[in-house]
């Protein structure tokens, strides 16, 4: 930075320092000025200093805000480079309509900061989702990572109409409900800059090979679906019906993230992955930590070859 514009960025520092350490509505913080100085100076320098001066702050690390406003200022502080963001509409309950698919976990927001950091692994690509959930992953992976094509999937009905809402909140369209988006005529008047984004209700215990088959992925994901044996055994059974979804002679990519709550169920995890001969490595750990997540918890991210 140049040192008047250095002078005019740490006169930004103590205006947002003040606002977030005092929790000040976020309409107050002068993004305006921010959104000026990043377009005339070195951006990823004042962000990190921001960035330090709010939630990285001693004071805040110490008497952390509620996680909801430090989502929300991080949300409002991505958007002012990228000029994008993510909206969700979630549940405030961590289980409820008897699903843990209406609020986000934690293992969306590291698959999601993993993918911005690896655009490559999904672009132009066709991108299976599992047990979707609220939607975080898939539309960060829509905004930033140019899939060709992004099936979000789950079971639970609740979830998909929430899903289908979060989809159209964030101004993607959405295709028909689909099995198999492929099937579908009238792609072609697509526009080719946004991808092609279905919802399908995909229950792993009643999908059959020739349903998947039909979606042609070339990547499937999955963030945080290894929370009991019942859904592991599960998960293993339909990633091995997906590694014969040959594309190009080729099986899908697959990527699952995942918080490490037990070793009895990743140990079940990679036993039954072994059992069923697919062989995985463990994902290194990204730089760039975008989300505020449990910083303790330990979280992992397998790539399967299946
Ligand atoms: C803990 S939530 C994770 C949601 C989202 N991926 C996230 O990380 O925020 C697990 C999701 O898996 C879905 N799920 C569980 N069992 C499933 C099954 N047999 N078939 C399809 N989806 C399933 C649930 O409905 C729920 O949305």
């Amino acid at each position: 930075m140049a040192p008047e514009e250095s002078a005019e960025a740490e006169s930004l520092l103590p205006s947002f320092e003040r606002r977030f350490l005092a929790a000040r509505t976020l309409r107050s913080f002068p993004w305006q000025s921010l959104e000026e100085k990043l377009r005339d100076s070195s951006g990823p320098e004042l962000l990190l200093n921001i960035l330090q001066k709010t939630v990285k702050h001693p004071l805040c690390v110490k008497h952390p805000p509620s996680v909801r406003y430090a989502r929300c200022f991080l949300s409002e502080l991505i958007r002012k480079p990228s000029g994008d963001s993510v909206t969700l509409s979630e549940s405030t309950a961590i289980i409820s309509h008897g699903t843990t698919g209406l609020v986000t976990w934690d293992a969306a927001l590291y698959l999601a900061e993993w993918a911005i950091e690896n655009p490559a692994a999904f672009a132009h690509r066709t991108v299976l989702e599992l047990g979707s959930g609220a939607g975080l992953t898939g539309l960060a992976i829509c905004k930033t990572c140019c899939p060709s094509t992004y099936v979000f999937s789950d079971c639970h009905s609740c979830v998909l109409e929430q899903l289908r809402g979060n989809i159209l909140l964030n101004g993607l369209s959405l295709e028909p409900d689909t099995t198999a988006p492929e099937r579908h005529p009238g792609h072609n008047a697509h526009d080719a800059e946004s991808p092609r984004v279905t919802v399908a209700q995909l229950d792993w215990d009643v999908v059959t090979a020739p349903e998947l088959a039909a979606f042609r992925p070339d990547v499937i994901i999955a963030a945080d679906v290894l929370y009991c044996p019942e859904t592991v055994i599960s998960l293993v059974r339909v990633l091995q019906r997906l590694s014969a979804c040959l594309k190009d002679q080729q099986a899908p990519d697959a990527y699952i993230a995942f918080t490490v709550r037990s070793p009895e169920t990743c140990w079940l995890f990679t036993s039954e992955l072994g059992q069923a001969g697919i062989p995985w490595e463990a994902v290194p750990h990204h730089n760039q930590k975008l989300f505020p997540y449990e910083e303790h918890s330990d979280m992992a991210i397998l790539k399967l070859m299946l």
